[in-house]
């Protein structure tokens, strides 16, 4: 397989995971940072997706405007990974489902709360959730909460696995019954500029030490990284024992070999 990779904003985990999974198949990666691609001097998307697809067997994509991975996959002919963008983040949370699934056994029935920005991890575990039938809760600032579209189309996937879904805004009646705590940043890529009205926000959203005594006995703590200590976690329970963020970080690389296997034997493309 020869792999690309066309990121629209800086990654450590999504890019480098990949790229070492794509080599430990035996398969080649190439990075397309989109600052020296055409696109960065208005060739469409369009074009773009249709030359990558004749060269590549598999594409990568992190981009700002989720509209640009649908497009990317509409025109590539060839399999396109959403590797992050505004609305979703499809590949962390299968990572974070497999992490919560290699140390529980099962993912139904469980209780998942996110607390914070109702961004793109927030959806795709809502959806992610959904599927597999767990339950999850997203305590979301108002303003902050997952769009509707989502919602709506996790409570529909949820109505044949039984998972409950639900969003309200208080953290404390979010995590009682939670066995896994989660949270993200307050400022996702490209939203700088609103970073003093957000931190503003947000207060009262982070996941401490006494947020995380009111959670079920032997919660555990999810991040997807970077994480900003002080703001949506305190590095006491980033480090404390009850974190499993950096397993969750190491299963990255597991789970992008799997998607790249899955990808690969769907489409019959080799893994070499
Ligand atoms: N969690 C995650 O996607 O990290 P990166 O932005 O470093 O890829
Ligand atoms: N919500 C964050 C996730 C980073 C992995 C962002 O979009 O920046």
């Amino acid at each position: 397989m020869v792999a690309g990779l066309l990121f629209e904003k800086p990654s450590t985990r999504t890019r480098t995971a990949f790229e070492v999974a794509v080599l430990r198949l035996d398969g080649k990666a190439i990075y397309l940072a989109s600052e020296n691609l055409q696109t960065s001097r208005n060739e469409t998307i369009k074009d773009t997706a249709r030359i990558l697809g004749d060269y590549l067997d598999l594409l990568i994509a992190r981009v700002y405007d989720h509209n640009t991975v649908l497009q990317l996959s509409q025109y590539a002919n060839i399999p396109v990974i959403n590797g992050l963008s505004d609305l979703e983040h499809p590949t962390q949370a299968v990572c974070d489902l497999y992490t919560i699934y290699e140390r529980q056994g099962s993912l139904q029935g469980l209780n998942l709360t996110y607390v914070g920005d109702g961004n793109n991890v927030c959806n795709s575990l809502l959806l992610g959730a959904a599927l597999t039938g767990m339950n999850m809760k997203a305590a979301c600032p108002p303003g902050y909460q997952p769009p509707n579209q989502i919602v709506k189309k996790a409570l529909e996937l949820a109505k044949s696995t039984g998972s409950q879904i639900s969003i309200m805004e208080n953290p404390q009646k979010a995590v009682g019954d939670a066995d896994i705590l989660y949270t993200d940043v307050w400022v996702s890529m490209g939203e700088d500029i609103e970073k003093e009205k957000r931190i503003k926000d947000f207060q009262g959203y982070q996941i401490n030490s006494a947020l995380l005594e009111t959670a079920a006995t032997g919660a555990v703590v999810m991040h997807c990284l970077p994480a900003h200590c002080g703001l949506e976690i305190t590095e006491e329970v980033l480090e404390g024992g009850r974190s499993m963020v950096w397993s969750q970080a190491e299963n990255k690389l597991y789970s992008a070999a799997g998607l790249l296997e899955f990808f690969c034997n769907e489409n019959n493309i080799s893994t070499r």
